[in-house]
């Protein structure tokens, strides 16, 4: 097939359905379970997500790793002055989506962001390989740089600075936030279009599901 023929491409989905009785009550229980599909499934990366916020009135979107989902909510690790960590300081609601391709599911988280502690962003950063704790210190993420050898010396005057350390300090601009979830949308693709989604919305301690029209 040409490249320009991107209107001809059709997929019929098929493999799966979604049932409310087969819904658990907890979103966070679906979420395991398509998740623990996706990685039997062959998806190579089923916990890199799209994060969407708002900054004034313009929305802005980019991939980030999750680094842990329980019912507390979803934790990711990034650094707190790129363009994100500034919409989410002014504007704390966000968006996660992630796209299983092989299953036919999508899943749409959207909630409130709040900086994770101190502690746990140590503890999660010196679990990182030492050259990514490294990079942590080397990128002034989304801002403009004249080249990438800039880059590559600062990431030699780094790795010179800790040679002798460790255990290599975290920044303060780098750590974790964590998405509480206020809704969760399962949507999984089914025959003629008529896709399955169920919709999880909280109600107080608990969660209620409704079923959407795909
Ligand atoms: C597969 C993949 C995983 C990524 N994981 C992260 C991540 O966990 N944290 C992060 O800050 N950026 C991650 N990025 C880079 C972001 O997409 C983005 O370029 C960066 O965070 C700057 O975004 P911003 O300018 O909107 O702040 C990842 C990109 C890809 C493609």
């Amino acid at each position: 097939m040409n490249s320009k023929d991107i209107s001809n491409l059709r997929i019929h989905y098929e493999k799966s359905g979604l049932s409310e009785a087969s819904a658990p009550a907890s979103p966070l229980d679906l979420f395991h379970s398509w998740f623990a599909g996706a990685l039997q499934g062959g998806i190579r990366e089923p916990n890199a997500m799209v994060l969407s916020t708002v900054s004034e009135n313009r929305p802005h979107a980019r991939v980030v790793l999750l680094k842990g989902a329980s019912e507390e909510g979803f934790e990711f690790y990034t650094n707190y002055n790129s363009h994100k960590g500034a919409q989410l300081a002014t504007n704390p609601y966000a968006a996660l989506t992630f796209f299983y391709d092989l299953l036919e599911r999508q899943i749409r988280v959207e909630g409130v962001i709040r900086k994770l502690s101190a502690d746990r962003s140590d503890a999660y950063f010196h679990s990182r390989p030492r050259g990514s704790q490294i990079g942590a210190w080397v990128s002034h993420q989304s801002e403009k740089i004249s080249s990438q050898q800039a880059l590559e010396e600062k990431q030699k005057f780094y790795e010179e600075k800790f040679k002798d350390l460790e255990v290599i300090p975290r920044p303060d601009h780098w750590g974790g936030y964590l998405l509480v979830p206020e809704s969760v949308e399962f949507w999984q693709g089914r025959p003629n279009r008529l896709h399955d989604r169920l919709l999880y919305t909280r109600e107080g301690d608990s969660w209620g599901i409704s079923r959407l029209s795909p």
